[in-house]
């Protein structure tokens, strides 16, 4: 195992918080533990080395930096009520007021895609053949995860939460996986996009999902993120966010709805 120095560690924490808004200052463990071996495969024998290349050749070096660091855990239905709320009052609130019948849907740290095409069934479900106009944008820091989104082959154990319907309706038997459907991936675009970036599309977002991806962020950065999503949403938009998170109720606009569930006024 390739050492880390204190002086190493503190160097690795600031890059990772400056550049990324990911904190790391607990994690000494895992970035000993998951880095050592990319430095050796390398023909490296320091983390100050590696530091060096990921700063000079920071493109490819950094992504995979991130994808050992970060996890990409996720699966269709996840938060399952997150999707009962917009079943049940978001979209019956959209179907009465929203007269350009469009909708505008974000799902920021989308990993490799379960949650934007859980949300593509569930808008797809419930629209049927109403012809709404519905856009999904889909992002992550990690081009990975967004080639195997955009694959779109699941395991079984992945979409086992969903509806039965919906895994009969949505996706095709691929060998050993499941493969979602054109009619779903064609609601979906996804794009590299690191959450410390401005923001600079202008066009608004009825909804954002932005949910366990905080966690990576200290109190500082994520309240400079969830404020940067609240001018992206339009009045009226909702912000989700994971179960296990939080948004400081007395620092940010937002009105917070129920738990996870925070909405533009
Ligand atoms: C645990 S997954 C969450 C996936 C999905 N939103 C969910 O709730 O199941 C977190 C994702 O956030 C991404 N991520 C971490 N830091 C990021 C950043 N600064 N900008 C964009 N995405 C980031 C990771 O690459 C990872 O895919």
């Amino acid at each position: 195992m390739v050492k880390l120095t204190d002086k190493e560690f503190l160097e690795f924490v600031k890059y990772m918080h400056n550049n990324y808004g990911i904190d790391l200052s607990k994690k000494r463990i895992l970035i000993e533990g998951r880095l050592s071996n990319i430095i050796k495969k390398k023909g490296m024998t320091s983390f100050g080395q590696y530091l060096d290349r990921v700063k000079s050749n920071k493109d490819d070096e950094i992504i995979t930096l991130v994808n050992k660091l970060t996890t990409n855990y996720t699966y269709f239905y996840r938060e399952e009520n997150h999707f009962q709320y917009l079943k049940e009052v978001v979209l019956p609130e959209e179907e009465k007021e929203n007269t350009s019948r469009s909708l505008n849907i974000w799902s920021a740290g989308c990993s490799s895609g379960e949650e934007p095409y859980t949300i593509a069934m569930v808008l797809d479900d419930y629209f049927k053949l109403k012809k709404w106009k519905i856009n999904i944008k889909a992002t992550d820091i990690s081009e990975n995860v967004l080639s195997k989104a955009k694959e779109a082959i699941y395991s079984e154990e992945s979409i086992k939460r969903l509806p039965d319907r919906f895994k009969q309706r949505y996706f095709k038997k691929v060998g050993n996986g499941y493969e979602v459907t054109e009619e779903i991936k064609k609601y979906v675009n996804f794009n590299v996009f690191n959450l410390m970036d401005p923001i600079l599309e202008k066009n608004k977002y009825h909804l954002i999902f932005l949910r366990n991806v905080m966690i990576y962020f200290n109190n500082e950065t994520k309240l400079e993120i969830v404020n940067k999503i609240y001018e992206a949403i339009k009045p009226g938009g909702y912000l989700f966010i994971g179960h296990a998170e939080t948004i400081q109720r007395n620092k940010s606009k937002f009105h917070y709805i129920k738990p996870a569930i925070y909405k533009k006024k």
